[in-house]
C-alpha cells in the first residue's frame, strides 16, 4: 500500500508520560498528523499546559475526549491511533473506537502501549491483573511483538510488548531461537522512574527514589508471564524466566543483565556475532562488544546489546528508553511498518550522549 502524505493519528493516554513521548514524535514526524490527544482529566486544556516542552510544536492545540476520537476514526477513511492509556481503560477505549470504525467502514491501525491486548488469551490476563478482559472478542485483531521478530503481521493491529518487555524479549527471543541456551532466564533491571508513570506516589517521590537503588516484586512482577507468553509465541519454545526488577535513580532508560546457561560452551565473540546476525538489517539494534550504556540510548529508539561468556555462563547485557524504544518510539516503529513506511521513519536521531 502507498502511505497517504499524512496520516490523521490519535494519541491516547492524554497527559501521561507516554503520550508525551507519542506526541513528540507524531510532531517529528514526516507522514503523520495529529488528528486528536485524547484526555480523560483534561479535555479543552492546551497540551503544551500538560507537555511545556512540546509547545513548539503544539502551541495551541488542545487535548479532546473520547467522543471526539470516535468522530474522527468514523470519519478518515485510513487514521492511526497510537494509545497509551491505563491498562483496563485502554481495552474499553479501543473497542468503543473500533467498533464506531466497524460501523463506518473506516480502518484505523492501532498500535496499544498498555497491556490490555499482549494476552491472547483473556484468562491470563484476568489472571495477572486481577480483572476480567474489557474487549475479549478484540483480542484476536492484535499480535504482540516486538517489529525486529516478525516479518509479517498476521493482524490489523499491534499490542507493544511493554518496556521491560523490549528490554528482555531483544536478548531471549534470538537466543530460544538459535537454541544458543537452555531456556531458563535469571533477570536484573533497571528502570527509571518515567517507568512508573506520571502520578505522584510516595515510592516515586523525588527525596526517595533519588541516590537510590532498590528492587521491586523480585521474582513475581507482572510483566513475567507477557514476556514468557510473547517468547513462547515467537519461537516456540516454553522458558521459565526469573525476573528481579529494580527502581533506578534516574528518570529515563533501562538496564537489564539477562543470565541464562549456554546449549554447549560458545566463545562470547561467537554469541555476540550470532546476535549481530540476527538483527542484521534492523536499523534500531546494535551489539557491541563492549557492555552498553544507558546514556548512548536514552531518548533515542535505538537498542544495544552485548554478551559475555565464561564456560557455560551467559549474560547479556541490554540497554533501552524506557518511553522510546519501550512504548512510543516502539509503537511508532510499528505503524510505520503498518502504514507501508519504511519503518525508520521519523525515528533516526541518535541520543544526544548526556542527558
Ligand atoms: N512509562 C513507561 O515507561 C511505559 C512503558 C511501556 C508501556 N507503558 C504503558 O503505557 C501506558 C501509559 O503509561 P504512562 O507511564 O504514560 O502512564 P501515566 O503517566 O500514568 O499516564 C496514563 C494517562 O492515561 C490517562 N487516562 C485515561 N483514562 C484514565 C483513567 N480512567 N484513569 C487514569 N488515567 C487515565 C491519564 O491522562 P488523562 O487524564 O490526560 O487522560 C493518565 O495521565 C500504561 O498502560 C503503561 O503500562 C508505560
Amino acid at each position: 500500500m502507498s502511505a497517504p502524505r499524512r496520516v490523521p493519528t490519535l494519541v491516547l493516554g492524554g497527559s501521561g508520560y507516554v503520550a508525551g513521548e507519542l506526541l513528540r514524535l507524531v510532531a517529528g514526524h514526516p507522514h503523520l498528523a495529529l488528528a486528536a490527544a485524547v484526555s480523560d482529566s483534561k479535555p479543552g486544556e492546551r497540551i503544551a499546559a500538560a507537555f511545556p516542552h512540546l509547545a513548539p510544536a503544539y502551541p495551541d492545540a488542545t487535548f479532546v475526549d473520547a467522543d471526539a476520537a470516535v468522530r474522527v476514526v468514523a470519519e478518515a477513511a485510513d487514521s492511526a491511533v497510537l494509545a497509551a492509556a491505563p491498562h483496563g481503560v485502554s481495552a474499553a477505549l479501543l473497542d468503543r473506537l473500533l467498533g464506531a470504525a466497524d460501523a463506518a467502514g473506516t480502518r484505523p491501525r492501532v498500535v496499544d502501549i498498555s497491556a490490555d491486548f499482549r494476552f491472547a488469551d483473556p484468562a491470563a490476563y484476568a489472571r495477572v491483573y486481577g480483572h476480567t478482559h474489557g474487549a475479549p472478542a478484540r483480542l484476536r485483531q492484535f499480535t504482540c511483538a516486538l517489529p525486529e521478530h516478525l516479518a509479517v503481521l498476521p493482524t490489523p493491529h499491534v499490542a507493544h510488548p511493554g518496556c521491560f518487555a523490549t528490554a528482555m524479549l531483544l536478548a531471549l527471543v534470538p537466543l530460544l531461537k538459535l537454541g544458543l541456551v537452555e531456556p531458563v532466564f535469571y533477570v536484573s533491571a533497571v528502570t527509571g522512574s518515567t517507568g512508573s508513570g506520571r502520578s505522584p506516589v510516595d515510592g516515586t517521590h523525588h527525596p526517595r527514589r533519588h541516590s537510590d537503588l532498590h528492587a521491586y516484586n523480585p521474582l513475581g512482577h507482572r510483566h513475567a508471564p507477557e514476556v514468557l507468553a510473547v517468547a513462547e509465541a515467537l519461537t516456540g519454545r516454553r522458558a521459565e524466566l526469573q525476573f528481579v526488577p529494580h527502581s533506578g535513580p534516574f528518570a529515563r532508560g533501562i538496564h537489564a543483565t539477562i543470565q541464562a546457561r549456554l546449549a554447549r560452551p560458545v566463545p562470547a565473540a561467537e554469541v555476540r556475532e550470532a546476535l549481530a546476525a540476527f538483527y542484521a538489517g534492523q536499523p534500531f539494534v546494535r551489539v557491541l562488544a563492549e557492555p552498553p550504556r544507558l546514556k548512548d540510548v536514552v531518548t533515542s529508539n535505538y537498542a544495544q546489546l552485548s554478551a559475555t561468556t565464561s564456560g557455560s555462563s551467559l549474560a547479556v547485557m541490554s540497554v533501552i528508553d524506557n518511553l522510546t524504544k519501550g512504548a512510543a518510539g516502539g509503537a511508532v516503529q510499528w505503524l510505520n511498518r503498518m502504514l507501508g513506511l519504511d519503518p525508520a521513519t521519523g525515528l533516526t536521531a541518535p541520543a544526544p550522549g548526556w542527558t
